[in-house]
Protein backbone atom coordinates (compact mmCIF):
# COMPACT_ATOMS: atom_id res chain seq x y z
CA UNK A 1 0.00 0.00 0.00
CA UNK A 2 1.65 3.27 -1.32
CA UNK A 3 2.14 5.48 2.07
CA UNK A 4 1.86 9.43 0.96
CA UNK A 5 2.46 10.89 4.18
CA UNK A 6 1.22 13.44 6.06
CA UNK A 7 -1.16 15.63 4.52
CA UNK A 8 -2.17 17.86 7.38
CA UNK A 9 0.76 19.65 9.42
CA UNK A 10 0.01 20.16 13.45
CA UNK A 11 -2.38 18.41 15.43
CA UNK A 12 -3.90 15.92 14.75
CA UNK A 13 -1.30 14.82 12.23
CA UNK A 14 -3.46 13.10 9.39
CA UNK A 15 -1.43 10.44 7.68
CA UNK A 16 -3.25 9.19 4.32
CA UNK A 17 -1.94 6.73 1.62
CA UNK A 18 -2.35 6.67 -2.18
CA UNK A 19 -6.20 6.81 -2.10
CA UNK A 20 -6.36 9.60 0.37
CA UNK A 21 -7.70 7.21 2.95
CA UNK A 22 -7.18 8.18 6.82
CA UNK A 23 -3.89 5.95 8.02
CA UNK A 24 -4.15 4.61 11.59
CA UNK A 25 -0.67 3.07 12.51
CA UNK A 26 -0.33 1.69 8.68
CA UNK A 27 -3.98 0.34 8.44
CA UNK A 28 -6.44 2.24 6.04
CA UNK A 29 -9.48 3.76 8.69
CA UNK A 30 -11.95 2.95 5.76
CA UNK A 31 -10.93 -0.57 5.30
CA UNK A 32 -11.42 -1.28 9.01
CA UNK A 33 -14.86 0.57 8.82
CA UNK A 34 -15.98 -1.88 5.85
CA UNK A 35 -14.05 -5.22 7.78
CA UNK A 36 -15.83 -4.38 11.53
CA UNK A 37 -18.42 -2.13 10.68
CA UNK A 38 -19.35 0.71 12.59
CA UNK A 39 -19.11 2.94 14.74
CA UNK A 40 -16.41 1.10 15.43
CA UNK A 41 -13.43 1.98 18.26
CA UNK A 42 -10.31 1.88 16.90
CA UNK A 43 -6.64 1.77 19.25
CA UNK A 44 -3.30 2.54 18.14
CA UNK A 45 -1.30 -0.13 20.33
CA UNK A 46 1.89 1.48 19.60
CA UNK A 47 0.80 4.79 20.72
CA UNK A 48 -1.19 3.71 23.66
CA UNK A 49 2.75 1.77 24.31
CA UNK A 50 4.43 5.32 23.76
CA UNK A 51 2.62 7.11 26.66
CA UNK A 52 3.50 3.82 29.24
CA UNK A 53 6.98 4.40 28.29
CA UNK A 54 6.69 8.32 28.84
CA UNK A 55 5.34 7.98 32.12
CA UNK A 56 7.74 5.31 33.08
CA UNK A 57 10.78 7.22 32.19
CA UNK A 58 9.30 10.11 33.88
CA UNK A 59 8.70 8.69 37.26
CA UNK A 60 11.80 6.87 37.22
CA UNK A 61 13.03 3.43 38.96
CA UNK A 62 11.71 4.87 42.41
CA UNK A 63 8.26 5.82 41.12
CA UNK A 64 5.33 3.94 40.23
CA UNK A 65 2.55 4.16 36.75
CA UNK A 66 -0.60 2.76 37.90
CA UNK A 67 -3.13 2.94 34.71
CA UNK A 68 -6.46 4.09 36.12
CA UNK A 69 -8.28 1.51 34.60
CA UNK A 70 -11.89 3.20 34.15
CA UNK A 71 -10.64 4.96 31.02
CA UNK A 72 -10.62 1.70 29.32
CA UNK A 73 -10.17 -1.70 30.34
CA UNK A 74 -10.84 -5.22 28.51
CA UNK A 75 -8.28 -8.18 29.09
CA UNK A 76 -6.47 -6.95 25.44
CA UNK A 77 -5.68 -3.65 26.85
CA UNK A 78 -4.54 -5.15 30.69
CA UNK A 79 -2.09 -7.40 28.52
CA UNK A 80 -0.76 -4.29 27.38
CA UNK A 81 -0.61 -2.41 30.85
CA UNK A 82 1.01 -5.13 32.04
CA UNK A 83 3.38 -6.07 29.48
CA UNK A 84 4.66 -2.37 29.81
CA UNK A 85 5.46 -2.88 33.51
CA UNK A 86 2.78 -0.59 35.03
CA UNK A 87 0.69 -1.16 37.95
CA UNK A 88 -3.07 -1.46 37.33
CA UNK A 89 -5.66 1.02 39.52
CA UNK A 90 -9.34 -0.44 39.13
CA UNK A 91 -12.39 0.78 41.33
CA UNK A 92 -14.85 -2.21 41.14
CA UNK A 93 -15.55 -5.78 41.38
CA UNK A 94 -16.03 -5.65 37.53
CA UNK A 95 -12.25 -3.54 36.59
CA UNK A 96 -10.45 -6.20 39.19
CA UNK A 97 -12.57 -9.49 37.62
CA UNK A 98 -11.26 -8.14 34.45
CA UNK A 99 -7.38 -7.86 35.92
CA UNK A 100 -7.37 -10.77 37.12
CA UNK A 101 -8.99 -12.78 34.36
CA UNK A 102 -6.06 -11.35 31.95
CA UNK A 103 -3.50 -12.63 34.23
CA UNK A 104 -2.64 -9.60 36.11
CA UNK A 105 -0.34 -9.57 38.94
CA UNK A 106 -2.48 -8.74 42.08
CA UNK A 107 0.41 -7.04 43.54
CA UNK A 108 0.64 -4.40 41.15
CA UNK A 109 -3.09 -3.66 41.76
CA UNK A 110 -4.03 -0.85 43.71
CA UNK A 111 -8.01 -0.64 44.39
CA UNK A 112 -10.06 2.74 44.83
CA UNK A 113 -13.29 3.91 45.55
CA UNK A 114 -15.44 5.65 47.98
CA UNK A 115 -18.03 2.96 48.61
CA UNK A 116 -16.43 -0.52 47.97
CA UNK A 117 -18.58 -3.20 49.23
CA UNK A 118 -17.73 -6.01 51.64
CA UNK A 119 -18.05 -8.70 48.82
CA UNK A 120 -15.31 -6.29 46.74
CA UNK A 121 -12.91 -5.77 49.53
CA UNK A 122 -13.26 -9.44 50.52
CA UNK A 123 -11.96 -10.94 47.11
CA UNK A 124 -9.39 -8.07 47.41
CA UNK A 125 -8.04 -8.91 50.45
CA UNK A 126 -8.20 -13.15 49.48
CA UNK A 127 -6.11 -12.23 45.77
CA UNK A 128 -3.59 -10.38 47.81
CA UNK A 129 -3.91 -7.17 46.01
CA UNK A 130 -1.09 -4.64 46.06
CA UNK A 131 -2.65 -1.68 47.63
CA UNK A 132 -6.01 -0.68 48.55
CA UNK A 133 -6.84 3.19 48.85
CA UNK A 134 -8.57 3.71 51.60
CA UNK A 135 -11.50 6.74 51.64
CA UNK A 136 -13.71 6.63 54.45
CA UNK A 137 -14.26 5.42 58.26
CA UNK A 138 -16.62 2.88 57.40
CA UNK A 139 -13.92 0.99 55.20
CA UNK A 140 -11.65 1.28 57.64
CA UNK A 141 -14.60 -0.42 59.78
CA UNK A 142 -15.13 -2.95 57.25
CA UNK A 143 -10.95 -4.07 56.58
CA UNK A 144 -10.63 -4.41 59.88
CA UNK A 145 -13.58 -7.28 60.53
CA UNK A 146 -12.64 -8.43 57.32
CA UNK A 147 -8.53 -8.52 58.05
CA UNK A 148 -9.14 -10.11 61.56
CA UNK A 149 -6.32 -12.78 62.80
CA UNK A 150 -5.00 -12.55 58.94
CA UNK A 151 -1.48 -13.13 59.09
CA UNK A 152 -0.89 -10.79 55.71
CA UNK A 153 -1.23 -7.34 56.85
CA UNK A 154 -2.76 -5.60 53.84
CA UNK A 155 -1.05 -2.41 52.42
CA UNK A 156 -3.12 0.59 52.56
CA UNK A 157 -3.12 4.16 51.56
CA UNK A 158 -5.30 7.06 52.90
CA UNK A 159 -7.14 9.36 50.22
CA UNK A 160 -7.24 12.50 51.68
CA UNK A 161 -9.50 15.28 50.08
CA UNK A 162 -6.82 18.30 49.58
CA UNK A 163 -9.14 21.45 49.20
CA UNK A 164 -7.32 22.12 45.86
CA UNK A 165 -9.79 23.39 43.01
CA UNK A 166 -8.52 22.28 39.78
CA UNK A 167 -9.57 24.07 36.83
CA UNK A 168 -11.69 21.95 34.84
CA UNK A 169 -15.22 20.49 35.01
CA UNK A 170 -17.03 20.84 37.98
CA UNK A 171 -17.92 16.73 37.59
CA UNK A 172 -14.32 15.59 36.92
CA UNK A 173 -13.07 18.20 39.81
CA UNK A 174 -12.58 16.22 42.68
CA UNK A 175 -9.68 18.13 44.80
CA UNK A 176 -12.04 20.32 46.47
CA UNK A 177 -12.64 19.77 50.37
CA UNK A 178 -16.25 19.72 49.86
CA UNK A 179 -16.07 15.87 47.83
CA UNK A 180 -17.60 12.42 48.27
CA UNK A 181 -14.08 11.50 48.00
CA UNK A 182 -11.37 11.15 50.49
CA UNK A 183 -10.69 12.11 54.02
CA UNK A 184 -10.57 15.94 54.94
CA UNK A 185 -7.31 17.64 56.35
CA UNK A 186 -8.82 20.67 57.45
CA UNK A 187 -11.01 19.17 60.22
CA UNK A 188 -8.48 16.52 61.03
CA UNK A 189 -10.28 13.72 59.29
CA UNK A 190 -7.22 12.55 57.67
CA UNK A 191 -5.04 12.10 61.03
CA UNK A 192 -8.05 10.35 62.62
CA UNK A 193 -8.26 7.88 59.88
CA UNK A 194 -4.02 7.32 60.23
CA UNK A 195 -4.71 6.43 64.64
CA UNK A 196 -7.95 4.29 63.77
CA UNK A 197 -5.79 2.01 60.88
CA UNK A 198 -2.38 2.26 62.69
CA UNK A 199 -4.22 0.60 65.65
CA UNK A 200 -5.79 -2.36 63.22
CA UNK A 201 -3.48 -4.88 63.34
CA UNK A 202 -4.51 -6.41 59.97
CA UNK A 203 -3.81 -3.13 57.90
CA UNK A 204 0.12 -1.64 57.42
CA UNK A 205 -0.10 2.26 56.29
CA UNK A 206 1.76 3.19 53.68
CA UNK A 207 1.04 6.26 52.27
CA UNK A 208 -1.29 9.11 51.66
CA UNK A 209 -3.01 9.21 48.18
CA UNK A 210 -5.16 12.66 46.67
CA UNK A 211 -6.59 12.97 42.88
CA UNK A 212 -7.13 16.44 42.27
CA UNK A 213 -9.23 16.06 38.85
CA UNK A 214 -9.21 15.31 35.31
CA UNK A 215 -7.86 16.95 32.03
CA UNK A 216 -5.88 18.92 33.87
CA UNK A 217 -3.36 21.59 31.88
CA UNK A 218 -1.84 23.52 34.92
CA UNK A 219 1.44 21.97 37.02
CA UNK A 220 0.47 23.84 39.92
CA UNK A 221 -2.40 22.44 41.47
CA UNK A 222 0.09 19.00 41.47
CA UNK A 223 2.61 21.22 43.13
CA UNK A 224 0.23 22.11 45.75
CA UNK A 225 -1.00 18.35 46.05
CA UNK A 226 2.28 17.09 46.82
CA UNK A 227 2.90 19.79 49.34
CA UNK A 228 -0.57 18.71 50.90
CA UNK A 229 0.02 15.15 51.03
CA UNK A 230 3.38 16.62 52.85
CA UNK A 231 2.01 18.09 55.54
CA UNK A 232 -0.17 15.53 56.22
CA UNK A 233 2.45 13.39 56.07
CA UNK A 234 4.47 15.35 58.49
CA UNK A 235 1.38 16.08 60.69
CA UNK A 236 0.87 12.50 60.72
CA UNK A 237 5.06 12.04 61.96
CA UNK A 238 4.26 13.90 64.70
CA UNK A 239 0.96 12.20 66.22
CA UNK A 240 1.68 8.68 66.24
CA UNK A 241 5.53 8.63 64.90
CA UNK A 242 4.76 6.49 61.80
CA UNK A 243 6.81 7.39 58.65
CA UNK A 244 4.15 7.37 54.66
CA UNK A 245 6.89 5.92 52.47
CA UNK A 246 4.18 6.84 49.16
CA UNK A 247 2.91 9.59 47.48
CA UNK A 248 0.32 9.23 45.20
CA UNK A 249 -1.29 11.90 42.99
CA UNK A 250 -3.44 10.21 41.10
CA UNK A 251 -4.01 10.91 37.59
CA UNK A 252 -5.68 13.97 35.27
CA UNK A 253 -2.79 14.61 32.86
CA UNK A 254 -4.38 16.36 30.08
CA UNK A 255 -4.65 15.19 26.26
CA UNK A 256 -5.30 17.29 23.20
CA UNK A 257 -9.11 17.01 21.90
CA UNK A 258 -8.48 20.37 19.67
CA UNK A 259 -5.64 21.80 17.54
CA UNK A 260 -5.44 24.52 20.43
CA UNK A 261 -5.22 22.24 23.39
CA UNK A 262 -1.54 22.64 24.34
CA UNK A 263 -1.12 20.02 27.59
CA UNK A 264 2.41 20.03 29.37
CA UNK A 265 4.52 17.64 29.00
CA UNK A 266 4.33 14.84 31.45
CA UNK A 267 8.52 14.70 32.18
CA UNK A 268 7.55 18.38 33.33
CA UNK A 269 4.64 17.80 35.68
CA UNK A 270 6.05 15.22 37.47
CA UNK A 271 9.53 16.57 37.63
CA UNK A 272 7.34 19.42 39.53
CA UNK A 273 5.85 17.09 41.63
CA UNK A 274 8.88 15.55 42.63
CA UNK A 275 10.41 18.45 43.36
CA UNK A 276 8.23 19.84 45.76
CA UNK A 277 8.11 16.19 47.55
CA UNK A 278 11.98 17.06 47.76
CA UNK A 279 11.63 20.60 48.88
CA UNK A 280 8.66 19.51 51.51
CA UNK A 281 10.90 16.72 52.77
CA UNK A 282 13.52 18.79 53.27
CA UNK A 283 11.60 21.36 55.38
CA UNK A 284 9.69 18.79 57.48
CA UNK A 285 13.10 16.54 58.13
CA UNK A 286 11.48 13.78 56.77
CA UNK A 287 13.13 11.33 53.50
CA UNK A 288 11.79 11.87 50.51
CA UNK A 289 8.31 9.20 49.58
CA UNK A 290 7.93 7.41 46.60
CA UNK A 291 5.86 9.09 43.59
CA UNK A 292 3.02 6.92 42.29
CA UNK A 293 0.81 8.28 39.81
CA UNK A 294 -2.43 7.40 38.27
CA UNK A 295 -2.90 8.29 34.37
CA UNK A 296 -6.54 7.22 32.96
CA UNK A 297 -7.05 9.26 30.13
CA UNK A 298 -3.00 10.12 29.28
CA UNK A 299 -2.35 6.84 28.64
CA UNK A 300 -5.45 6.45 26.08
CA UNK A 301 -7.43 8.81 24.42
CA UNK A 302 -4.72 10.49 21.89
CA UNK A 303 -4.41 6.53 20.58
CA UNK A 304 -7.99 5.80 20.12
CA UNK A 305 -10.23 6.82 16.96
CA UNK A 306 -13.65 6.04 16.56
CA UNK A 307 -15.29 5.40 13.30
CA UNK A 308 -18.54 6.15 12.14
CA UNK A 309 -20.31 6.29 8.78
CA UNK A 310 -22.45 9.10 7.50
CA UNK A 311 -26.60 9.09 7.17
CA UNK A 312 -28.45 11.63 6.27
CA UNK A 313 -27.25 15.00 5.81
CA UNK A 314 -30.02 17.67 6.03
CA UNK A 315 -29.09 21.19 4.62
CA UNK A 316 -30.96 23.79 6.05
CA UNK A 317 -30.61 26.72 4.09
CA UNK A 318 -29.03 29.89 5.31
CA UNK A 319 -29.22 27.76 9.53
CA UNK A 320 -26.57 25.11 9.37
CA UNK A 321 -26.22 21.39 7.78
CA UNK A 322 -26.48 18.96 10.22
CA UNK A 323 -24.24 15.58 9.37
CA UNK A 324 -25.95 12.36 10.92
CA UNK A 325 -23.70 9.61 11.97
CA UNK A 326 -24.56 5.72 12.73
CA UNK A 327 -22.83 5.86 16.69
CA UNK A 328 -23.66 9.41 18.67
CA UNK A 329 -23.93 9.95 22.61
CA UNK A 330 -24.46 5.91 23.86
CA UNK A 331 -20.86 5.60 22.09
CA UNK A 332 -19.65 8.98 23.39
CA UNK A 333 -21.39 10.40 25.89
CA UNK A 334 -18.84 12.96 26.75
CA UNK A 335 -20.46 16.09 24.84
CA UNK A 336 -23.49 15.31 26.47
CA UNK A 337 -22.21 15.25 30.10
CA UNK A 338 -19.11 17.61 30.17
CA UNK A 339 -19.64 19.66 26.89
CA UNK A 340 -16.50 17.73 25.49
CA UNK A 341 -15.09 18.89 22.24
CA UNK A 342 -13.45 16.72 19.01
CA UNK A 343 -12.09 17.10 16.52
CA UNK A 344 -13.19 14.76 12.60
CA UNK A 345 -12.36 14.30 9.42
CA UNK A 346 -13.81 12.60 6.69
CA UNK A 347 -11.83 9.40 6.45
CA UNK A 348 -12.14 8.78 2.33
CA UNK A 349 -10.88 11.70 1.56
CA UNK A 350 -8.31 12.55 4.43
CA UNK A 351 -6.52 14.81 1.77
CA UNK A 352 -9.33 17.08 0.96
CA UNK A 353 -9.60 20.50 2.06
CA UNK A 354 -12.50 20.35 5.05
CA UNK A 355 -13.98 23.47 3.57
CA UNK A 356 -18.15 23.25 4.61
CA UNK A 357 -18.55 23.91 8.60
CA UNK A 358 -21.12 21.08 10.07
CA UNK A 359 -22.79 19.80 13.06
CA UNK A 360 -22.22 16.02 13.48
CA UNK A 361 -24.85 14.43 15.29
CA UNK A 362 -25.86 10.97 16.25
CA UNK A 363 -29.23 8.97 15.52
CA UNK A 364 -29.99 8.43 18.93
CA UNK A 365 -33.47 10.21 20.05
CA UNK A 366 -32.65 13.57 21.72
CA UNK A 367 -31.40 16.77 20.03
CA UNK A 368 -28.81 16.78 22.78
CA UNK A 369 -27.18 13.83 20.76
CA UNK A 370 -24.71 15.91 18.90
CA UNK A 371 -20.64 14.48 18.78
CA UNK A 372 -19.33 17.79 17.93
CA UNK A 373 -21.39 21.34 17.44
CA UNK A 374 -19.14 22.48 14.61
CA UNK A 375 -16.39 20.57 12.60
CA UNK A 376 -15.27 21.48 9.10
CA UNK A 377 -15.04 18.53 7.04
CA UNK A 378 -14.53 17.80 3.41
CA UNK A 379 -17.98 17.79 1.64
CA UNK A 380 -19.31 15.58 3.70
CA UNK A 381 -22.02 12.94 1.98
CA UNK A 382 -23.83 9.77 2.57
CA UNK A 383 -21.55 6.72 3.28
CA UNK A 384 -18.50 8.36 4.02
CA UNK A 385 -16.41 7.15 6.71
CA UNK A 386 -15.85 9.91 9.37
CA UNK A 387 -12.96 9.24 11.83
CA UNK A 388 -13.23 11.29 15.29
CA UNK A 389 -9.78 12.05 16.98
CA UNK A 390 -9.05 11.78 20.84
CA UNK A 391 -11.78 8.84 21.87
CA UNK A 392 -9.75 6.59 23.35
CA UNK A 393 -10.87 7.41 27.26
CA UNK A 394 -13.85 7.09 28.64
CA UNK A 395 -15.77 6.50 25.63
CA UNK A 396 -16.01 2.91 25.33
CA UNK A 397 -15.71 2.40 29.42
CA UNK A 398 -18.77 4.45 29.34
CA UNK A 399 -20.86 3.78 26.67
CA UNK A 400 -24.53 2.46 26.95
CA UNK A 401 -27.21 0.36 24.96
CA UNK A 402 -29.57 3.31 25.37
CA UNK A 403 -32.28 3.36 22.46
CA UNK A 404 -31.18 -0.53 22.47
CA UNK A 405 -28.08 -0.12 20.39
CA UNK A 406 -25.44 -2.68 20.56
CA UNK A 407 -22.27 -1.31 21.70
CA UNK A 408 -19.49 -1.06 19.42
CA UNK A 409 -16.48 -3.58 18.62
CA UNK A 410 -13.11 -2.41 19.41
CA UNK A 411 -9.74 -2.92 17.24
CA UNK A 412 -6.10 -2.75 18.42
CA UNK A 413 -3.77 -1.79 15.07
CA UNK A 414 -0.08 -2.82 15.48
CA UNK A 415 1.33 -1.22 12.56
CA UNK A 416 -0.19 -3.38 9.92
CA UNK A 417 -1.74 -5.88 12.11
CA UNK A 418 -5.39 -5.63 13.20
CA UNK A 419 -6.84 -7.64 16.04
CA UNK A 420 -10.69 -7.53 17.04
CA UNK A 421 -10.37 -7.05 21.54
CA UNK A 422 -14.07 -6.47 22.13
CA UNK A 423 -16.51 -8.09 19.91
CA UNK A 424 -19.47 -5.87 18.70
CA UNK A 425 -22.28 -6.46 20.60
CA UNK A 426 -25.71 -8.19 18.49
CA UNK A 427 -29.34 -8.08 19.34
CA UNK A 428 -29.17 -11.18 20.82
CA UNK A 429 -26.88 -9.54 23.57
CA UNK A 430 -29.56 -6.95 24.21
CA UNK A 431 -32.32 -9.45 24.70
CA UNK A 432 -29.66 -12.40 26.77
CA UNK A 433 -30.59 -11.01 30.31
CA UNK A 434 -34.25 -10.01 29.73
CA UNK A 435 -37.02 -12.58 31.30
CA UNK A 436 -40.66 -12.84 30.53
CA UNK A 437 -42.75 -13.66 33.20
CA UNK A 438 -44.99 -16.60 31.82
CA UNK A 439 -48.11 -14.94 32.55
CA UNK A 440 -46.84 -12.03 29.58
CA UNK A 441 -45.64 -14.63 27.44
CA UNK A 442 -46.05 -13.93 23.74
CA UNK A 443 -49.05 -16.38 22.16
CA UNK A 444 -47.78 -19.51 21.12
CA UNK A 445 -44.17 -19.46 22.68
CA UNK A 446 -44.64 -21.85 25.42
CA UNK A 447 -43.70 -20.17 29.18
N1 LIG B 1 -7.10 8.16 39.94
C1 LIG B 1 -8.29 8.43 40.52
C2 LIG B 1 -8.44 8.22 41.95
C3 LIG B 1 -9.36 8.89 39.74
O1 LIG B 1 -10.51 9.15 40.33
C4 LIG B 1 -9.18 9.08 38.35
C5 LIG B 1 -10.28 9.53 37.51
C6 LIG B 1 -7.93 8.78 37.79
C7 LIG B 1 -6.91 8.34 38.61
C8 LIG B 1 -7.65 8.93 36.33
O2 LIG B 1 -7.84 10.23 35.86
P1 LIG B 1 -7.37 10.62 34.37
O3 LIG B 1 -5.87 10.49 34.31
O4 LIG B 1 -8.03 9.68 33.43
O5 LIG B 1 -7.85 12.02 34.19
N2 LIG B 1 -15.46 10.37 32.85
C9 LIG B 1 -14.69 11.61 32.93
C10 LIG B 1 -13.43 11.44 33.74
C11 LIG B 1 -13.66 10.95 35.14
C12 LIG B 1 -12.38 10.73 35.88
C13 LIG B 1 -12.63 10.07 37.19
N3 LIG B 1 -11.46 9.76 37.93
C14 LIG B 1 -14.40 12.08 31.51
O6 LIG B 1 -14.85 11.44 30.55
O7 LIG B 1 -13.78 13.11 31.32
Amino acid sequence: MPLTGTVRTGWPPVRVNGEGHLLIGQVDAVRLAREHGTPLYVYDEAAIRDRCREFRRAVGEAGTVAYAGKAFLCKAMVRIVEEEGLALDVVSGGELYTALAAGFPPERIVFHGNDKSPAELRTALQVGIGRIVVDNFHEIDLLAGLTEGSARRQPVLIRVAPGIEAHTHEYISTGQQDSKFGFDVATGQALEAARRILATPGLELVGLHCHIGSQIFEVEPYRLAARRLMEVAAAIRRDTGAWLREADVGGGFGVRYLPEDRPPAVAEVIAEIQAELRRCAGEYGLPVPALTVEPGRAIVAEAGYTLYTVGAVKRIPGVRTYVAVDGGMADNPRPALYGAEYTAVVANRADAPPLETVRLVGRYCESGDILIREVALADPRPGDVIAVFTTGAYHYSMASNYNRFPRPAAVLVNGAEVDVIIERETYADLVRQDRVPPRLAARGAGA
